[in-house]
């Protein structure tokens, strides 16, 4: 019965955007499925129509894994967007189960990023401007971000106009969230006026746990109409299939899992970009200050006075 439903809802297109759009992945806590929900929504939205690239940001290196692409040292990937002068296009590879997805692998090269940044000029705008020299015909860029609220994470920030949280339906999910959305704010006045999160995704839901509840209720008093209606559940498929180079998209489409994420990406489709949702308010968003500088941000990019 699943399965069917899934081949139905894989005959629909999704409405392309207006514009393209840049979603950036973000939530300096690890494990709480960042890489997942980039890799499943990238997966989902291109098997619905839209072409998409995945940017990995994070050393480690896991939506690359997950997506079938090399990312041995030596690879050409985002370290060399980075820190060298290679074009986004030059070093996107082509995912194989899919033929409107590409992928941007992270080397482990890129764990030395955050230093190696810290002295070069422009040091935040880096992927910024890789991203606006990309005459690619895509629809989607999803970043995968690392644990961390370092330089890479911060020339995320930058880059994109809207941010996903995935949050984990566990203990102390909210967490750090302040820390978070502090950065977001302090981005945001200083040096991407753009900057809005647009999304926040419940992971990992376990319906047989009364807090799991708790953490979706306390999340939605939170942020409201930004949490995705949809939420992805705790399911076994999600964790086996990056052992096989795969999405849960491919590996099982008629999982819960599966089923959780391509109502997610639906749904992230369907919504739109909030600017072009709501251009009034968009209108009257705060400008950007005339000497945007990153004066509140120490040395290594990072806001002073964060651990
Ligand atoms: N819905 C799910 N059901 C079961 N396991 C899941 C689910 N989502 C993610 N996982 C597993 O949880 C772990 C953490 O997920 P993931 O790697 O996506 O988190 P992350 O936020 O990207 O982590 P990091 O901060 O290290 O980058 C992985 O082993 C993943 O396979
Ligand atoms: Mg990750």
């Amino acid at each position: 019965m699943q399965a069917v439903r899934v081949m139905n809802v894989r005959r629909e297109v999704w409405p392309k955007p207006l514009t393209r759009r840049v979603l950036t992945i973000a939530n300096q806590k690890g494990g709480v499925g960042k890489t997942t929900t980039t890799v499943n929504v990238a997966m989902a939205l291109a098997q619905h129509g839209l072409n998409v690239l995945v940017i990995d940001l994070d050393p480690q290196g896991n939506a690359s894994t997950a997506l079938g692409v090399a990312h041995a040292v030596g690879t050409p990937g985002t370290y060399d967007v980075l820190l060298g002068s290679d074009a986004l296009r030059d070093v996107q590879v082509p995912v194989e189960a899919a033929p409107s997805l590409y992928c941007v692998p992270a080397t482990i090269d890129l764990a030395g990023a955050d230093i190696e940044l810290a002295s070069q000029v422009a040091r935040e705008y880096r992927l910024k401007r890789a991203i606006a020299s990309y005459d690619f015909d895509v629809d989607y860029i999803l970043i995968d971000c690392p644990p961390a609220l370092g330089l890479l994470t911060l020339n995320a920030l930058v880059a994109g106009e809207e941010i996903l949280i995935p949050i984990q339906c566990e203990y102390y999910a909210l967490e750090g969230l302040a820390q978070l959305l502090n950065t977001v704010e302090l981005v945001k006045s200083q040096l991407n006026a753009e900057l809005e999160v647009s999304s926040v995704l419940l992971t990992m839901y376990d319906s047989r746990t009364k807090l799991a509840d708790q953490v979706a209720d306390e999340v939605r008093r939170h942020f409201g109409p930004k949490v995705l209606k949809s939420v992805i559940p705790r399911n076994v498929r999600v964790s086996e299939a990056p052992g096989f180079g795969q999405t849960v998209m491919t590996y099982d489409a008629g999982s819960r899992g599966a089923i959780g994420y391509l109502e997610a990406a639906r749904e992230l489709a369907e919504r739109g970009r909030p600017a072009d949702a709501a251009p009034a308010e968009h209108a009257a968003a705060p400008a950007a200050p005339d000497h945007a500088t990153s004066d509140q941000f120490g040395p290594d990019g990072t806001q002073e006075g964060q651990s």
